[in-house]
């Protein structure tokens, strides 16, 4: 595993995040629960000391699912923990943004129970809510800070402006866009934060598992899966100039002897000086140990320049 300091907070953390979205149980392929807390324990054997979930992926059963698998491992300590709030999950298809005082303290009481640990290490507001100021929002986490049941602040899915406004009254000290070969649309907003000091952890660095080359053919998935609604890259026009990029992947692959796509995909991402850590949704401890390896080795200049002149021929 590689590691690197995040942005300012002082905290090191595995270049590789594990994330939670489909080991909450539901939005994804599913898997048996033992599969899902066994994929959270190869995180963690093989190095993983970042790992990023909400109380919005299935109502906190992935909260509580990394809180038992840390607590039984006796690993809190050693992994920084970032979950969010002010999205609120109603179904698999229906989350509400909610910014408000009153629904912040309440899910970040629940979010420390769920996780069994009286302190969380990264709190994320999770979307900007229109309807609630930010100095609501913000000046909430600015006091659960000094109450200590948070570490640090950050947001996902804010716009610069959202992200100067808010910190006006809460300093914001990390970023979660999405980024990836597929979804380069925050590169900008990125090298700012960057710039302003600030941990920046890209979700979605498999591209909702495209990258992967799993996906060769148009898929139907089941009416409550996220990469109905979420992933553009699953539907045309993205899903065949994707399949364009794929055909480089592969031949890097091919020339490395067989390197699987996921890595050269993580790889991508995670060598960006921008980038402290990527965020990888996997449910199988199968799946976990191949990311990880990502980690052992990098792309070449040769390579990544291959990479980025299919980005820009296939997706700009
Ligand atoms: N802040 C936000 O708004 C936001 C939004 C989206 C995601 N996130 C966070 O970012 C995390 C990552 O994003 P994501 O899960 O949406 O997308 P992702 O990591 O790009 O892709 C996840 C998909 O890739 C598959 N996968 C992972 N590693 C693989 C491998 N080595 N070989 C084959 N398939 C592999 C997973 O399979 P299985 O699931 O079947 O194992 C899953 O289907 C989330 O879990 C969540 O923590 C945050």
């Amino acid at each position: 595993m590689r590691y690197k300091m995040f942005g300012k907070t002082g905290m090191k953390v595995s270049e590789l995040c594990l994330g939670t979205w489909g080991i909450g149980g539901v939005g994804w392929y599913e898997q048996s629960e033992d599969t899902r807390a066994d994929a959270i324990r190869a995180a963690v054997e093989h190095g993983v000391t970042f790992i990023d979930t909400a109380p919005a992926y299935n109502s906190g059963a992935a909260e509580r699912l990394l809180g038992k698998a840390l607590e039984d491992m006796g690993a809190r300590k050693d992994v920084v923990i970032s979950t969010k709030c002010g999205n609120v999950f109603v179904d698999a298809s229906t989350y509400v943004r909610d910014g408000s005082a009153g629904t912040i303290r309440r899910q970040c009481e629940e979010s420390l129970r769920n996780l069994r640990t009286d302190y969380i290490d990264l709190y994320l507001v999770h979307w900007p809510d229109p309807k609630t100021p930010f100095e609501e929002t913000m000046s909430t986490l600015a006091r659960l800070k000094q109450e200590g049941k948070i570490l640090h602040v950050g947001v996902s899915n804010f716009s610069q402006a959202q992200m100067e406004e808010a910190g006006q009254y809460c300093p914001i000290e990390a970023l979660q866009p999405q980024y990836s070969m597929v979804a380069r649309g925050s590169e900008d907003l990125i090298h700012w934060a960057a710039g302003q000091g600030m941990g920046v952890m890209a979700y979605g660095a498999m591209g909702g598992g495209i990258l992967t080359g799993a996906y060769r053919q148009l898929q139907t998935f089941a009416p409550s899966d996220s990469r109905n609604r979420f992933y553009k890259h699953f539907q045309e026009p993205m899903f065949s100039k994707i399949m364009e990029l794929l055909k480089v992947m592969d031949r890097i692959s091919e020339q490395r002897g067989g390197t699987p796509l996921a890595q050269i995909a993580l790889n991508w991402t995670a060598q960006k000086d921008d980038i402290s850590a990527c965020i990888v949704g996997a449910q199988s401890r199968a799946k976990v140990e191949q990311n990880c390896a990502a980690f052992d080795w990098s792309l070449s200049p040769e390579e990544t320049a291959m990479l980025d002149q299919a980005v820009h021929q296939y997706l700009d």
